[in-house]
């Protein structure tokens, strides 16, 4: 059966599983209907301004007090937290990697994470973490929580049904799902296996970018955004509950199913978003914007128009800007670009960086174009372009990323990366008049 959707962005949504399941004119009744108990799940202070205070009601077969037990300490060796003990001894450069292979070993959503890149620091809730996802099996009878922050799933290779208490979304390559702090869910991959990305953002929730004078419309729309809507399980069996706190892996087994969240209301829950409904705007004359013109989401600091993530694509779309260099230009930047391709080709490098593959692009760390492309686009003829079948994105961050063990130790390392610049020649010529 097809699963529904609520659509919009942040809306004070409200849905129920079972008909009149929902208090209506009160959170907190002296009695829940069908005999559930309510619960609020915040996700912002109590005391955050409106524009930015998080929150649903949830009722429930059982409260969360009950869908945990004693704890025990385990570990996920490869999920690594900010800050985390760098070791590699791997000089700094620019970084760039082929796609990582698909699992033999049984792997699942917990498993399959191999942290790329850390950044900033899990107990004061600033930064992120980037990280790839490998699964080849579901999380059988096993839930999860994260109270470090937010995930955003971002698959390259195959689909994902993702249950979670407020309901079940299913995802695909070229769309992304976000999974809010505190929000329990179980993964399973749809296609045999599954291959992604993920942005771990342990600072402010995404929300979307402020347009300015590009007005009411166009980049993210609002209604693109879909909320699943409320299912749950009633379901006694021995589960599995793990959760990541302060970058600590902590589990505990309960008698049944978390996912008995029979109805709910607020603006605090999981969504997806297909980045194809994207509306990119872009130079119609001469030059092009900063990439920041392809922000999907951003998640803010205190500090204005510094992001702890933007999270940035370069979807299809035409190029027509008249005696304009079209690629990306070069430069360097305070941010921290990590780079994923999700399928295609990116415009800025013809060969080395493949769908599934990797870059990494540090705080002041030069980059651009590769000599071909430089080449390229340098000679065109300025038609008007289509870029087809491209997407790419970024995890783009204000504070370095720090690489990981397992990143450096990838076998699909590039050895030479930034040798796809050696061809970029002097072509200087001061004779007066020279162009
Ligand atoms: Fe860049």
């Amino acid at each position: 059966m097809a699963l529904e959707y609520l659509p919009g962005f942040g809306n004070d949504f409200e849905t129920e599983a079972l008909p009149g399941a929902l208090p209506q004119g009160q959170n907190s009744p002296q009695r829940c209907p069908y005999g559930l108990y309510a619960e609020q799940l915040s996700g912002s202070p109590f005391t955050a301004p409106r524009g930015s205070n998080e929150r649903s009601w949830l009722y429930r077969i059982r409260p969360s007090v009950r869908h945990i037990g004693a704890f025990r300490r385990f570990d996920l060796p490869f999920w690594k937290s900010a800050p985390h003990v760098v070791e590699h001894g791997l000089p700094l450069g620019q970084l760039r990697w082929d796609p990582v292979s698909l699992p033999d070993e049984q792997l699942t959503f917990l498993t399959g994470m191999r942290t790329m890149t850390t950044a900033g620091d899990v107990y004061s809730q600033t930064g992120m973490a980037a990280h790839i996802y490998l699964i080849n099996a579901p999380m059988q009878d096993e839930y999860f929580y994260n109270a470090d922050g937010e995930l955003m799933l971002v698959p390259d290779h195959g689909r994902l049904r993702i249950a979670t208490e407020l309901g079940i979304m299913e995802i695909g390559p070229a769309e992304i799902a976000v999974l809010p702090r505190g929000l329990k869910f179980t993964v399973a991959p749809l296609d045999g296996t599954a291959r992604g990305y993920i942005c771990e953002n342990y600072g402010a929730k995404f929300t979307l970018p402020e347009r300015g004078p590009i007005g009411a419309n166009c980049l993210a729309n609002s209604r693109d955004f879909k909320t699943p809507v409320a299912a749950f399980e009633d379901r006694d069996v021995k589960a599995r509950v793990v959760v990541k706190w302060c970058g600590q892996f902590h589990e505990t087994m309960i008698n049944h199913s978390p996912l008995d969240v029979v109805a709910w209301h607020g603006n605090y829950a999981p969504y997806k978003y297909d980045l194809r409904t994207f509306s990119p705007v872009g130079a119609i004359l001469f030059d092009h914007p900063d990439p920041s013109i392809f922000t999907v989401l951003t998640a803010p600091t205190g500090e204005a128009g510094t992001a702890n993530v933007d999270f940035v694509i370069f979807p299809e779309r035409w190029l027509v800007a008249e005696h304009s260099f079209r690629p990306p230009w070069y430069h360097m930047n305070i941010m921290s670009e990590f780079m994923g391709l999700i399928y295609g080709q990116y415009d800025a490098k013809e060969h080395g960086f493949a769908p599934g593959g990797m870059s990494l692009h540090n705080c002041m760390l030069p980059h651009g174009p590769d000599a071909e492309a430089f080449e390229k686009a340098s000679t065109a003829e300025l038609k008007p372009q289509k870029l087809s079948n491209t997407m790419a994105f970024m995890f783009e961050t204000r504070l370095p990323q720090l690489l990981t063990q397992y990143a450096a130790d990838l076998p699909s390392l590039q050895p030479d990366y930034p040798a796809c610049w050696a061809g970029l020649e002097k072509k200087f010529d001061g004779t007066p008049g020279v162009k």
